[in-house]
């Protein structure tokens, strides 16, 4: 039996929490007031995040401090303090200048969690370039579009992900000026068009000044999917570290003295606002772990770097629950105060296994690329609701609207109400634009809300509950996931002449990627030639993003404008009534 609330705080509180009553937090709480907790960049020359995040602790008592706890895929643990990640993101930003690269431009970075990405990335930052980080799981489509849309010029990479995914897309990638390559290959050998990282930043100056930064200057790039068409690149500027600082401390609890756990990979936004920016900016020290999921792993990361506060996603939860929670009991976290969790909806069961596991309940939150920083969350001293993502964070209105015929929005006041969820449009990390693509950009703002895409509920306590997408993205292990960007994979195998992509319900992953694909005349449907396009999409589109199922159909249905109806499809799949479908898009 899972209870409809878990009391706020029920075990043993060694500190307090900083969002103590929500309600007056939220009457209290401004975003100008909110911007007074930053130092800003000396003499008034504005804000921007790498100064806030790495320099000014640089100047304080925290210099000494460790700022990230590395630890290798191996177990090799390497630290950096804040005055070193200060002089080694200097060094970074000034071998930018070096190579003339300015204001504005996209600085790519492609690695696995290794500390080069941290240094590049807040460098980037601190020379007024924008930094775009990249999934290393991403094969070589995924990764050449991005860099397209994005005209990155300049790519930081590993020299074997260079080797693996990166050197064929050269002749395509006719913007991009500068490959730094990190060596991870041992013996060193020159590799044409390249340039050597390690090298140049041993060149470059540890002193660097940030030239001013207005707060609504572009900072960083991150890619998400929609429904149709390429890759949206949503831009967030400098001044959204208000937000990711804010959010850090209401939504995750963060104090001084945390050890803090970001499981997520930078290249997503989670993995850079809450795994680069949010905990430095509070001043915590901040646990990278390069290896990938492993249950015995994750629990000994947990106890041995005694985390004490940890910020994850419902796959690995769902992939630690099936080991049992004595698994996790084998071990202690005598220091593990406060868990939360992003990205998919959060089982009920799974919030109730946290208390059996580790004596804490995980609490759930929500947000988006879109919205750069956190903006439903269950506090630590507000009753959790199981199976609800639950407040607004103070400074942040929510609400369930309807779109009207005449492109406004009807908001439901009432509530139990479903409908489309919508932020009202003007806190400090909501994304200011697509790059390239205002238009899509425009459609996602109707009477000052920004409407997310995403369908849920608000119950009469101020709970959000999520219920689905109101598009047809799909949500892999906490990984958006366009089908368009998968369905354009397989059509350009010869054999395919029609391809539809769905996300089929995974009691792990949440979602997993399926493709139906219709052949063109001469060839037939066989084994050996569903596992070569398996293989083919695989290499193309990298691990994260490729179909895990591939079905053949005669044909596929199309709407009469001639669009394929990927919930049809579904619907099928599930063996759901198709009427209820058909209508959709304009019947069969
Ligand atoms: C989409 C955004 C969260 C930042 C990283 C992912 C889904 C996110 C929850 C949640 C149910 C959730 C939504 C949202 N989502 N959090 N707590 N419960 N669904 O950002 O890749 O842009 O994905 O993830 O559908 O729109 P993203």
């Amino acid at each position: 039996m899972i209870p409809e609330t878990i009391g706020k705080r029920p075990f043993a509180e060694r500190v307090s929490p900083n969002l103590l009553d929500y309600e007056r937090a939220r009457a209290e709480f401004s975003w100008d007031k909110a911007a007074q907790t930053l130092s800003g960049l000396p003499g008034g020359r504005g804000i921007n995040i790498a100064h806030e995040a790495v320099d000014r602790h640089a100047q304080s008592p925290l210099a000494t401090h460790r700022a990230l706890r590395w630890i290798g895929k191996d177990g090799t643990r390497r630290d950096f303090t804040y005055s070193e990640l200060r002089d080694l993101t200097n060094r970074f930003a000034n071998v930018l200048q070096g190579l003339a690269v300015g204001a504005g431009a996209r600085v790519f970075v492609l690695a696995g969690r290794i500390p080069e990405l941290y240094v590049t990335v807040l460098g980037t930052l601190k020379n007024h370039s924008v930094s775009c980080p990249l999934f290393s799981a991403f094969g070589p489509e995924p990764i050449h579009t991005r860099l397209s849309i994005g005209e990155g010029e300049v790519l930081i990479t590993t020299e074997s992900l260079y080797g693996k995914k990166v050197a064929q897309l050269r002749d395509r990638l006719p913007q991009l000026k500068h490959v730094l390559l990190i060596g991870d290959r041992g013996a060193r050998t020159a590799i044409p068009g390249t340039l050597d990282f390690r090298q140049l930043l041993d060149a470059a100056s540890p002193v660097f000044e940030i030239a001013p930064t207005a707060a609504e200057d572009y900072a960083l790039l991150h890619f998400t999917s929609g429904t149709t068409g390429k890759p949206k690149g949503a831009i967030h500027v400098h001044g959204a570290v208000i937000a990711h600082h804010v959010t850090g401390q209401l939504a995750l609890d963060l104090h001084p003295e945390d050890i803090f756990w970001c499981t997520a990979d930078p290249g997503w936004i989670t993995g850079t606002s809450y795994g680069i920016i949010s905990p430095l900016t509070n001043g915590v020290t901040s646990i990278v772990d390069e290896g990938d999921f492993d249950a015995e792993r994750w629990y000994s990361v947990l106890r041995e770097e005694r985390v004490s506060v940890w910020y994850t996603a419902p796959t690995a939860v769902r992939m630690m629950m099936k080991g049992g929670a004595e698994a996790a009991r084998r071990y202690e976290f005598p220091d593990l105060r406060f868990i939360a969790s992003v990205g998919e909806p959060l089982n009920p069961q799974a919030v109730l296994w946290g208390v059996e596991a580790f004596g804490l309940p995980i609490h759930d939150n929500w947000w988006q690329t879109e919205t750069g920083g956190i903006m439903i969350a269950n506090y630590p001293a507000m009753d959790i609701k199981p199976g609800s993502m639950g407040r607004p964070l103070p400074g942040v209105e929510a609400a369930i609207v309807q779109k009207t015929k005449a492109g406004g929005v009807d908001v439901w006041t009432e509530p139990g109400m479903e409908g489309e969820l919508a932020l009202r449009a003007g806190w400090p990390s909501m994304f200011r634009g697509y790059l390239h693509d205002d238009e899509r950009y425009r459609k996602c703002f109707a009477d000052g809300w920004y409407l997310t895409g995403d369908l849920a509920k608000r119950d009469s306590d101020g709970y959000f509950w999520f219920v689905g997408r109101a598009d047809d993205v799909i949500k892999s292990s906490g990984h958006l996931i366009g089908p368009f960007e998968v369905e354009s994979a397989l059509m350009e195998h010869p054999a395919v002449a029609e391809a539809g992509v769905i996300g089929k319900p995974d009691p792990m992953q949440f979602e997993t990627v399926k493709a139906f694909v219709s052949l063109k005349q001469g060839f037939e449907a066989s084994e050996p030639l569903r596992r070569e396009l398996l293989g083919f999409a695989r290499k193309r589109l990298g691990a994260a993003v490729a179909p895990k199922e591939i079905d053949f159909l005669a044909s596929l249905p199309r709407t009469r404008s001639g669009k394929i109806m990927r919930r049809l499809l579904k619907a099928r799949e599930l063996g759901l009534p198709e009427g209820d479908t058909s209508t959709l898009e304009g019947g069969g």
